[in-house]
């Protein structure tokens, strides 16, 4: 296997992805650094990241790349593959922060969340597993979050989209080991971001009338977040050593964080319960990771 990837990023726009396209790049992997509408509201950051891959000769590429539109994801993954002939890393970032009482949070609100956060990625992974599979190799790589392994009041939904998130992530670790292909869940927790500022609210605030101290919930747990957020720089360094990390080496789950409060205590206990579970189902051969063309047809 070539040691430089050709990865592709969703929403590469501002916080994680720009740091993930720029950190990448500079070691020398080809970028196709994708955002929705990089000739109109994301034109500037787009041409920042043109603009520092003709000064520093980087290899990357920006392309357009809706996450809730199958058409622009299929649109993005062809026009990468055309380009760089192959896929190595997709990586499923782009997501939004939801807040508020969970009864105030309209369905439409919910709908919309999932459909970025969780859907997105379903969206993304369906483009780039034939290509992956042709190759029988590929790393889906899911910036999940602390969120989708511990609950806080006023994030539920955010909370259900990652948690909805790590189930798929996990599911298609067991299938696809087979053919060589690693699905990787990396779970930040709070880091310095455009999220705090591009955060939704819930809407029908006609509902939290009765809640009392439950009002203050939303502030209090953004407010803490917020302060208490690291430097994100730590979560593109952690992205590219799992990156750089050998097919078949790479852990399931990494949590990199600030702080601990207690995912991996979490995760540890999981990977015990999973593997019974595999194990209890008769499936531990059949979902052990198999090297590229050792992979069974
Ligand atoms: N920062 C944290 O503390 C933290 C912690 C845990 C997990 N995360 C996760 O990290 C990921 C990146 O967030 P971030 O913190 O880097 O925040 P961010 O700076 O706000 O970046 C979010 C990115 O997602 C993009 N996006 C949103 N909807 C999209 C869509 N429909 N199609 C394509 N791109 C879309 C945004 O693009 P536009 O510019 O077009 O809006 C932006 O590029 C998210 O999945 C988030 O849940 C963040």
């Amino acid at each position: 296997m070539n040691s430089k990837q050709v990865v592709l990023i969703t929403g590469s726009s501002t916080g994680f992805g720009r740091l993930f396209t720029e950190t990448l790049a500079r070691k020398g992997h080809t970028v196709f650094a994708t955002m929705r509408d990089p000739g109109g509201r994301n034109a500037k950051n787009a041409s920042e990241l043109r603009a520092l891959a003709e000064k520093e000769s980087l290899p990357i590429h920006v392309l357009e790349m809706d996450v809730t539109d199958d058409a622009s994801v299929e649109r993005g993954v062809d026009a990468a593959i055309a380009k760089a002939g192959r896929i190595d890393v997709a990586i499923n970032n782009a997501g939004y922060y939801l807040t508020g009482l969970e009864e105030a949070v309209t369905t439409e609100q919910a709908r919309r969340l999932m459909d970025t956060n969780f859907l997105g990625p379903v969206r993304v992974n369906r483009a780039v597993l034939p290509q992956m599979r042709r190759q029988r190799s590929g790393v889906l790589l899911h910036i999940s979050s602390a969120a989708g392994r511990v609950v806080l009041p006023a994030v539920g939904f955010y909370c259900a989209s990652k948690f909805a998130l790590e189930a798929l992530a996990e599911t298609y670790s067991y299938e696809l080991a087979g053919q060589g292909i690693e699905s990787v869940i990396v779970e930040p927790g709070q880091y310095e971001t455009a999220i705090f500022g591009a955060t939704v609210t819930a809407a029908d605030l006609s509902r939290t009338d009765t809640y009392g101290a439950a009002k203050g919930f939303p502030a209090k747990v953004s407010g803490a977040l917020s302060s208490t957020a690291g430097n994100a720089q730590e979560v593109a360094d952690a992205v590219l050593r799992i990156v750089e990390t050998p097919a078949g080496e790479k852990q399931l789950r990494y949590f990199v964080s600030p702080a601990n409060f207690g995912v991996e205590e979490i995760n540890a206990l999981t990977k015990q319960i999973q593997a019974k579970a595999l194990e209890a189902f008769g499936l531990t051969a059949d979902t052990k990771f198999l090297k590229g063309k050792a992979a069974a047809v």
